[in-house]
């Protein structure tokens, strides 16, 4: 772990971020593209005991790495899950999540099975739920991939026809892999309130 990951874990300075974001204690959260957990981590601390994180990756050996780390921290609210995000488990029941994280991930994704993603997330995620998306590699921010010719605006398009509500855009001090970088993370709602 590098010095930029322990301190965003260590600070709280991750924990402020995902607060910003919408998280709470108690939430239940699904981290989709979780990897070794450097959002993982600081939304379980975020949630606390009354709260869960399940982590899901399709690759293993991160989410070995993360639970050493969820050890080392004495975290025990967080569950690994192997599989694919674009095609989520209809064991898990609809309207489950608070919040569901997809940061650093869309862009191994087809237009096709990111529509898929979405649409999937809107099914789990409660009335009123936020999605919150990290999509970096976008043609704005390094761009690589199947995000490379897509701009912030065309991903928060996609992201809305499956229905979800733009709630804002922050811009911010962020991990990105192994270093902070500052990016752009889009936040939408599931039913988002109107003005009363
Ligand atoms: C660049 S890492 C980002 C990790 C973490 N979200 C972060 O921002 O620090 C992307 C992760 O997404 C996972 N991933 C890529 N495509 C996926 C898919 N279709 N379903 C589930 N996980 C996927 C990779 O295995 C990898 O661990």
């Amino acid at each position: 772990m590098t010095n930029d990951v322990e301190n965003w874990i260590t600070s709280g300075e991750g924990q402020a971020f995902l607060r910003e974001a919408g998280l709470k204690e108690g939430h239940q959260v699904l981290d989709l593209g979780a990897g070794e957990g450097h959002y993982t981590i600081p939304a379980a601390q975020v949630v606390g005991s009354k709260g869960r994180v399940y982590a899901l990756d399709q690759d293993r050996v991160p989410l070995k790495r993360l639970m050493e780390e969820a050890q080392k921290h004495a975290l025990k609210n967080i569950f690994p899950v192997q599989a694919q995000a674009e095609r989520l488990s209809s064991d898990w029941k609809a309207n489950a999540f608070d919040v569901v994280l997809i940061y650093d991930m869309v862009h191994f994704l087809e237009a096709d099975e990111r529509a898929d993603l979405y649409r999937g997330v809107f099914e789990l995620l409660k009335s009123g739920g936020l999605l919150s998306v990290y999509p970096k590699h976008n043609r704005q921010d390094l761009p690589m991939f199947k995000l490379a010719q897509l701009d912030l605006d065309d991903v928060a398009e996609e992201i809305e026809q499956q229905g979800f509500d733009t709630e804002s855009r922050l811009y911010r001090r962020l991990i990105h892999d192994e270093h902070y970088d500052q990016g752009y993370v889009l936040n939408f709602r599931k039913n988002k309130p109107g003005p009363s």
